[in-house]
């Protein structure tokens, strides 16, 4: 496995590798790899010949009181991990090699609307940090696939329009949530849970599963169903973001009849703020 630190040594590599015409593919992490990020290169790995991995902390998907400084970098142990795995090439750029310049005079890639909703409308700026660094990522790897974990499935979606949108060559792959044996979905962010809010943490899912149940039986007052699916979490012990239920091809606020559906909700557990979601 070759680490590479510059864009342009990075570049030489996959010149050789397309000369070659082999396929690549490409999973962009924030590195502290844990279950779920293996899984995303595994799948990579079965369609591809190559796959490149980044491990990037990106500062402008982190807004000014969040914790980007104290997000978990675990470079050594992932290093290892993907050598293990096989893994091509890992891009592990600094801050300097991606942002040369300050971040407010940089050029950036904004989806408007889908990222102003949810997610985005507690963390202003987050998802247009996260469609820039993204993008500038798919520029340099030029990757054929790149695949994403579905835990994040408003940032998925927002990729898939701003790749449709800007007609850009790659194929995008969402891949089911990984989950802990309890239910929980895998996240770098669960190491920042409590021992006793680590046992809370799984009735995320278990709402989101009730939401869930009560569609399949029949219920179709959504708004209702946020409602007690807010009210569940909050007896639960959480503070409740939001529970939203929507339509998963666009997020849109779905009408009665509407097929596709899919349940998110973002909850803070003391000071760690957990997401998931559920596809119906
Ligand atoms: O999902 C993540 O880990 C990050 O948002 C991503 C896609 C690597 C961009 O920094």
């Amino acid at each position: 496995m070759q680490t590479f630190l510059h864009t342009s040594a990075l570049q030489s590599q996959l010149k050789t590798w397309r000369s070659q015409g082999l396929r690549i593919g490409f999973v962009p992490t924030m590195g502290n790899l844990h279950e779920g990020h293996y899984a995303l290169i595994k799948k990579a790995q079965a369609t591809c010949h190559e796959v490149v991995v980044s491990i990037f902390v990106n500062p402008l998907q982190f807004g000014a009181n969040e914790d980007f400084a104290g997000y978990p970098r675990t470079l050594k142990a992932d290093l290892d991990g993907l050598a293990q795995m096989g893994v091509g090439a890992v891009f592990a750029p600094d801050e300097a090699e991606i942002y040369p310049r300050p971040v407010t005079d940089m050029s950036f890639v904004e989806v408007p609307g889908l990222s102003d909703m949810l997610c985005g409308a507690s963390r202003p700026g987050h998802f247009r940090g996260v469609t820039t660094i993204v993008n500038k990522l798919f520029n340099i790897v030029q990757p054929d696939m790149a695949i994403f974990g579905l835990k994040d499935f408003q940032q998925f979606t927002i990729i898939k329009r701003m790749v449709s949108d800007l007609a850009m060559s790659v194929e995008l792959v969402g891949m089911e949530t990984i989950r802990e044996a309890d239910g929980l979905a895998m996240s770098s962010r669960n190491g920042y849970l409590g021992a006793a809010e680590r046992q809370q943490a799984p009735l995320l899912y278990q709402t989101l599963q009730d939401l869930r149940d009560k569609i399949r039986q029949g219920e179709h007052d959504y708004f209702e169903l946020e409602l007690l699916g807010q009210e569940e979490l909050e007896n639960a012990g959480f503070r409740p973001d939001y529970v939203a239920i929507r339509r998963a091809d666009n997020l849109d606020v779905p009408f009665a009849d509407s097929p596709g559906l899919v349940i998110l909700a973002a909850a803070w557990l003391g000071k760690t703020r957990l997401i998931d979601n559920i596809q119906l």
